[in-house]
């Protein structure tokens, strides 16, 4: 059974703490802006000679050494490798250099990981530290949105397949996650976009209350006010950890927080990694599947449209792609979720409840017909 969702906390002093009941792996996850450069968000991680940051071209630049010299306190070691930044590297050949650096250097099955970027950073490291010599202590150091208040927490991880996302992982969860609110002054506005869509989707799945608050405070967000990001990334966090800590493994409930993504996948897939956004596809995939919901009678029409509208207030995609449906629904079969060769959608079940449905063909061709773009 469903515990109930504990009602939203108060942003207190800095940073937020907000923790991840999972037992013997249990974690918090530190909020708050400045993070990185306080010696005191570092303490109490596991000790070890070698501690190996992973970051992208991109990111590097931005915070790699503030976070080395941070480090550098804690380890005698801090080494780092520097991927190719984008989603087409979420890959085999990146994993590699990963592992490869750590077997040719000074690691040994104590030394730390830090996943310091998005969430293909998140995704890989944290897949890398659950493989490296069957598994070694990874932080999570998220410095997009979308990672705040998502990828970062709950221990998936995983590389994408040219046949399917994240098709080969594991569940893995990090020994803490620093989410520092500074990180997102440098996000270009389109990936701040793409984080706000995951936020947007813990309203419809679990918390009315939440939908509201979102609706009421987009140009607060989409200003990057701080108190507003910092009230979103806490809230998200907050239901994200509620969920996890009742199905980490995904047996059932933790589908829910799939909202959209079945539609978004296939987009990801279908125009090849890195063409729209993860959070832009997941965005678009919600418009899909809550139409989706009001064609199976789940909700009035009106929910549709509200979800559209929000969705473009926060500068997200709400057209499909033209692909044909043969493709959509080969794309959709590659799915996590599916059970039998039938492709299980995530639902809007009511106003805050979500659960999992199947649907005629038919009826998914008429969906995603009603919203794609049309021929220019
Ligand atoms: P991303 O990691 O590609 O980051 C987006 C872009 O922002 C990249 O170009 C990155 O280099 C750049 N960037 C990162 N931090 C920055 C900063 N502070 N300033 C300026 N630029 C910065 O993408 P994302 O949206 O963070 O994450 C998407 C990925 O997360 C997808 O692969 C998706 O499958 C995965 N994901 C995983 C989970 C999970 O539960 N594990 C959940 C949701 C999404
Ligand atoms: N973002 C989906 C999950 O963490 O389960």
């Amino acid at each position: 059974m469903t515990a109930p969702l504990p009602d939203a906390t108060p942003t207190g002093a800095s940073p937020t703490v907000v923790p991840i009941d999972l037992g013997d792996r249990s974690y918090d996850i530190l909020i708050g802006a400045g993070l990185l450069d306080q010696s005191s968000t570092w303490a109490g991680l596991p000790r070890a000679r070698t501690a190996l940051i992973v970051t992208n071209d991109l990111v590097a630049p931005l915070y790699l050494e503030r976070l080395t010299r941070q480090l550098s306190t804690h380890y005698a070691n801090v080494e780092s490798v520097v991927l190719p930044d984008g989603e087409q590297h979420k890959s085999w050949e990146s994993l590699d250099r990963v592992i490869d650096h750590l077997l040719a250097g000074a690691a040994d099955r104590k030394t730390v990981l830090y996943a310091l970027g998005g969430g293909v950073i998140g995704d890989l490291t944290g897949f890398a530290a659950a493989i490296y010599m069957r598994g070694v202590p990874f932080v999570q150091v998220p410095t997009t949105l979308l990672a705040q208040v998502d990828s970062s927490v709950g221990g998936k991880t995983a590389i994408n397949h040219p046949r399917g996302k994240n098709m080969v992982g594991a569940f893995y969860q990090p020994m803490r996650v620093v989410a520092d609110l500074d990180t997102l002054d440098t996000l270009p506005d389109r990936e701040l976009s793409a984080g706000l869509a995951e936020i947007i989707k813990y309203g419809p799945i679990a918390d009315v209350a939440f939908l509201d608050w979102i609706e009421a405070h987009l140009d607060a967000l989409l200003a990057r006010d701080k108190s507003a990001l910092a009230y979103a990334v806490k809230r998200s966090c907050e239901i994200k950890a509620w969920v996890v800590g009742q199905d980490e493994r995904e047996s059932g409930l933790r589908a829910i927080l799939n909202f959209g993504h079945t539609f978004g996948h296939a987009i990801e897939t279908g125009l090849g990694y890195g063409a729209w956004l993860h959070g832009e596809g997941v965005g678009c995939g919600m418009v899909l599947a809550s139409e989706l919901s009001a064609r199976l009678g789940l909700v009035p029409a009106g929910f549709v449209d509200r979800m559209t509208r929000l969705l473009e207030r926060a500068r997200l995609p709400v057209k499909a792609p033209r692909m044909p449906i043969e493709r959509w629904l080969e794309l959709m079969r590659v799915d996590k979720k599916n059970e039998g060769g039938e492709i299980r959608f995530v639902v809007i079940e009511g106003l805050g409840r979500a659960g999992m449905r199947g649907a005629p063909d038919a009826m998914v061709a008429e969906v995603i017909a009603a919203h794609t773009e049309r021929q220019p």
